[in-house]
């Protein structure tokens, strides 16, 4: 176990100080992505990391969960994507103070575990959001056109988009749709404020009965919670306007797969297109051919740009963490 880091005073006596300098230089910061950052974010990841004085481990495209296992067994802090940080990689790393998920969702990481031993986790709220809000709205267009089959679509424009909650990523997508001359309604549990939703142009509607009943277009940016699983299924899809399509950029663990499969087969009209494969993909695919499309690998921020805001930014908060004790973007408080 390493003695904690306090910040570096000049006050401190000189073996003191060499004893900082020393514990920092040890300073291991791993970087373990099952699916990569591009070159570029892991160059500036190093950077700030080197700069700080710390080193720069990487694990990449591992497949095991014994090379995590492995990989964090000296680590003092973690940068993850999806990764999963479980109570069992939890254990494995007896020197982790710090893991930040470089991005917004946190499902990923045993909160409680990570809690439990006194290690701080951080997510990177709003750095990738532009990228998943893009892939939601070039979402709407492949569906609306027949995933790029031929025969006639329809247009995005002058159709209903609803939001189902207005966080970051919310918040853009109806900014984009709204620029592609669709009508805008959103619904968030946590912000009841009209003046919010008015000041985007966006009209509020006061529950997820509503929003789903009025949404040709529905997005999805519902974290993955206890409350939240299995939330979206059979009635609400069958709610939706004629010719609706479902939108999921979020996570698969909120939709009621079962309750999908019943409302797509009941009605012919209903479309549904996700980033995150379901666990029925191959019986989806089958059963609904033109009306359902997973990407293969998540893909929502799979772009040069996100991957550099959210990674250096992830680094950053590290280096703020271990020298100025900064945990403005801790989760598990
Ligand atoms: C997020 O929660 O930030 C997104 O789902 C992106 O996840 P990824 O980093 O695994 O692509």
């Amino acid at each position: 176990m390493c003695p904690t880091i306090v910040p570096y005073t000049y006050e401190a006596k000189k073996e003191k100080r060499i004893y900082f300098t020393s514990l920092l230089k040890d300073m291991k910061i791993l970087v373990a992505t099952e699916k990569p950052f591009a070159r570029k974010a892991v160059d500036g990841i190093r950077s700030i990391v080197e700069e700080a004085g710390y080193q720069l481990e990487l694990l990449e495209k591992y497949t095991e969960k014994a090379a995590l296992l492995a990989a964090v067994a000296d680590a003092d802090a973690l940068i993850i994507r999806s990764d999963k940080v479980t109570a069992e990689v939890i254990a494995a790393a007896k020197n982790l103070k710090i893991v930040v998920r470089a991005g917004a969702g946190y499902d990923n990481v045993d909160l409680e575990a990570a809690k439990a031993r006194g290690i701080v986790v951080m997510n990177t709220p709003g750095q990738n959001s532009n990228a998943v809000a893009e892939l939601a709205i070039a979402f709407m267009i492949y569906m609306s056109r027949n995933r790029f089959t031929p025969g006639t679509g329809c247009e995005i424009q002058g159709k209903r988009l609803g939001i189902h909650a207005y966080g970051n990523v919310g918040k853009l997508v109806g900014r984009k749709g709204k620029a592609l001359g669709m009508e805008v309604v959103a619904y968030d549990p946590f912000i009841t404020d009209d003046a919010v939703f008015a000041a985007d142009g966006v009209k509020r509607v006061s529950s997820v009965e509503e929003l789903y009943k009025v949404s040709d277009y529905l997005s999805l940016h519902i974290p993955a919670t206890e409350q939240t699983r299995k939330s979206i299924g059979y009635d609400l899809l069958m709610s939706m306007p004629k010719g609706a399509t479902l939108v999921n950029t979020a996570r698969k663990e909120v939709i009621d797969e079962a309750g999908v499969i019943a409302a797509l087969s009941e009605r012919e009209d209903l479309k549904y297109i996700t980033d995150i494969a379901p666990d029925a993909a191959a019986e989806m695919a089958e059963k609904f051919g033109k009306r359902f499309f997973a990407t293969p690998k998540k893909m929502g921020a799979e772009t040069a740009e996100a991957n550099i805001n959210a990674g250096l930014a992830a680094a950053r908060q590290i280096v703020a963490f271990f020298k100025t004790g900064d945990t403005r973007f801790q989760v598990n408080k």
